[in-house]
């Protein structure tokens, strides 16, 4: 079995080049597709608070019989989690639910800037790193605006930064940001939930050439534009799928035609982190 490279984060930890996207996977289903992607080669699995199933990721990971040190695992802190004493409640609450002694990314799932709490919030996650309740700090949904104001009063850039990211939304300038300061991108959504996006002619065209699927070509230009994407699928087949991207090679041509289907209302809900809440 291959698995997929790593790529070297500022902290000096390392992050898979494809990671596992979890929600909404529950239950035994989300057992099953959690030790299908451990089976084909994910080692990376992306969960949250609000996905209501780290206890889930927690169990299929622990009692898959991969060994710790070979898998990672992410959560998120809410909201409703925000601040100082809340968050490391939160930490502490996603160890239990995972069954776990160390996370190892743990990340702000919004900015929530009208909350104004996100950079206590982050000093809480240093906390949690120096007292090795987790291995590495990220955020998420986070603007070039909130990761300057993390930089300058709390004095470090998140590992990660995972973002709404699909050939409908590429966000160029913030990756550009990201590359600049050695802050890794990761896509949710990256296959913009299975919407038009894989029916687009452009990608299918693209995919015939190469005789991969449309999905492989959405999930190719993620890696190759050096973002991790977090596909999320309970398919056995597609999970399969998915993961084999890592061999699909595009030319720099395809790529930059990809990108090209972006604009700037490819949002998939809309959902600014100016101003989206979540709780
Ligand atoms: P399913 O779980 O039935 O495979 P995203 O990762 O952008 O959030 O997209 C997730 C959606 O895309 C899910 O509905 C998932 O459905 C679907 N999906 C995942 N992989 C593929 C694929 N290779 N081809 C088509 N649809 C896919």
């Amino acid at each position: 079995m291959t698995t997929a490279s790593v790529r070297d984060l500022i902290d000096g930890n390392t992050i898979p080049e494809v990671g596992f996207g979890t929600y909404p996977l529950r239950g035994e289903e989300g057992v099953t597709a959690i030790r299908a992607a451990l089976d084909v080669g994910y080692r990376l699995f992306d969960s949250a608070i609000r996905y209501e199933n780290e206890d889930t990721v927690g169990l299929a990971l622990r009692e898959s019989g991969v060994d710790r040190s070979e898998w990672q695992v992410a959560s998120k802190v809410p909201g409703r989690f925000q601040g100082y004493d809340e968050t490391l409640g939160a930490v502490h609450q996603s160890l239990e639910a995972l069954g776990l002694d160390q996370i190892d990314f743990y990340l702000i799932h919004w900015p929530l800037p009208k909350v104004d709490k996100y950079v206590d919030t982050y000093r809480a996650l240093v906390t949690a790193r120096e007292e090795g309740l987790i291995r590495s700090v990220g955020v998420s949904n986070f603007t070039i605006e909130h990761l300057s104001r993390v930089f300058d009063e709390v004095g470090e850039w998140p590992v990660v930064n995972q973002v709404e990211l699909h050939p409908r939304f590429p966000q160029a300038e913030l990756r550009a940001f990201h590359d600049e300061h050695g802050i890794v991108t990761e896509s949710w959504a990256p296959l913009g939930r299975a919407r038009e996006i894989l029916d687009v002619d452009v990608i299918g065209d693209i995919a015939a050439a190469h005789g991969v699927t449309a999905a492989q070509v959405v999930l190719a230009w993620h890696r190759q534009i050096g973002a991790v994407a977090l596909p999320k699928s309970g398919n056995p087949e597609r999970i399969q799928q998915n993961f084999d991207s890592i061999d699909v090679e595009l030319e720099e041509a395809e790529l930059a035609m990809i990108t090209a289907l972006g604009h700037e209302d490819g949002r998939l809900w809309g959902a600014d982190p100016d101003t989206h809440e979540e709780f």
